[in-house]
């Protein structure tokens, strides 16, 4: 018999939780940060290497996988995990976002959403029932429910109707999912910056009952304060005892503040994405590789970090590759922005372990506000 899914916080300090999500596939170290995998590959990195830079999960996409190369040939095929040399724990988003964000010709009825393929302009459709189908087909560890979120700012109207209705989609969710151990499924709370809804939400959600709790509908056009302003409030209207995982978040000081306010994991496809377009993480804050002053420096990117970035290359390579559109490029920097993302992370665990996470956040901003980089 394999281990359960089940979830243990092993210390606090203040509203920022440290601790351990067990799955049959391996354990989640929380806070947690997962790499976005969407296409069944985290863009320019091995598996094995994703693995190196600390990473215990990824975060694989049921909109993109459906269309290319579809559910069912994946399942054929023997699953996710084997098709992406993946063998660690998997989460799959259950694709309702990113129609909104990606498909034409969307149609949406408390059914579910038909639309259009971004790739080819096929026609399909996504229901609760659909989405728990494919996300089983794909064989992922953590589903996610089947939900609807409105771009903000949006009248309280429109957020409440939406969150209402991902409300009946969490419950056709949870029914459509069924009993299967080993497995989880996570409700995703709505509600847009309304604290009333937020609490309307954790409330349906709580009482049918899930392995885990998204905070949703968020890092949509908000800005950094009204997000951390729902965070204030939103983790403590979901259950202490079941991880809280905040959805497509985000830069560094979106984290540790997501973090401090009592998230258990997070997604962001920023450390990969800036990897190919030039951004890098450092401890020191965000420099940018394409910079003419780069071009002499025979420095690493950052003397500290022991990602092979950092230890086999000046930034003058990096500088070099990156101007002259290397495939190199890519994989280095996103090597690297996923190493200091891991790293961020570590960090932030070993802090609230030993309950000094206020001093962690001291120098956290205090190495960044020292500047020129
Ligand atoms: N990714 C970022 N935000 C969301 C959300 O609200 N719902 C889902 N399903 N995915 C997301
Ligand atoms: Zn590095």
């Amino acid at each position: 018999m394999s281990t359960p899914f089940s979830f243990s916080l092993a210390a606090t300090d203040g509203r920022a939780r440290t601790g351990v999500i067990d799955t049959p596939r391996g354990q989640i170290r929380t806070p947690a940060f997962m790499p976005v995998g969407t296409a069944a590959t985290v863009k320019a990195m091995l598996p094995e290497s994703v693995a190196a830079t600390g990473a215990d999960i990824l975060l694989g996409n049921t909109y993109h996988l459906m269309l290319r190369p579809t559910a069912e040939r994946i399942d054929r095929l023997g699953g996710l995990h084997k098709f992406m040399n993946w063998d660690k724990p998997i989460l799959t988003d259950s694709g309702g976002f990113q129609v909104m964000s990606l498909a034409s010709l969307r149609k949406l009825t408390e059914e579910g959403v038909t639309f259009a393929s971004h790739v080819d302009g096929s026609k399909h459709m996504l229901s609760p029932e659909r989405s728990m189908e494919i996300q089983k087909l794909l064989g992922s560890d953590i589903v996610m429910c089947f939900d609807e979120c409105p771009a903000l700012p949006a009248e309280d109207s429109v957020v409440a109707a939406s969150m209402r209705m991902s409300m009946r989609w969490a419950q056709r969710s949870r029914d459509a999912f069924g009993d299967r151990p080993g497995h989880a499924l996570f409700g995703i709370q709505q509600g847009g910056v309304n604290q009333d809804l937020r609490g309307e939400s954790a409330e349906a959600l709580t009482k049918i009952g899930f392995d885990g709790y998204a905070v949703g509908g968020l890092a949509v056009g908000e800005g950094q304060e009204a997000m951390f302003g729902v965070l204030d409030y939103a983790p403590d209207m979901l259950p202490q005892d079941k991880p809280r995982y905040l959805m497509g978040v985000g830069k560094p000081d979106d984290i540790v503040g997501a973090v401090a306010r009592g998230i258990d994991m997070m997604d962001c496809v920023l450390p990969s994405r800036s990897g190919r377009t030039g951004q890098v993480f450092t401890r020191h804050g965000v420099v940018n590789i394409k910079n003419a002053r780069h071009a002499d420096d025979p420095r690493p990117l950052d003397e500290d970090c022991s990602c092979p970035a950092c230890r086999n290359y000046s930034r003058a390579y990096l500088h070099h590759v990156f101007r002259s559109q290397e495939m190199i490029s890519g994989m280095l920097l996103t090597w690297h922005n996923l190493h200091y993302y891991q790293e961020l992370m570590q960090g932030m665990r070993d802090a609230i372990a030993a309950q000094r996470f206020d001093d962690f956040v001291t120098v956290f901003h205090g190495l960044r506000a020292e500047g020129d980089i």
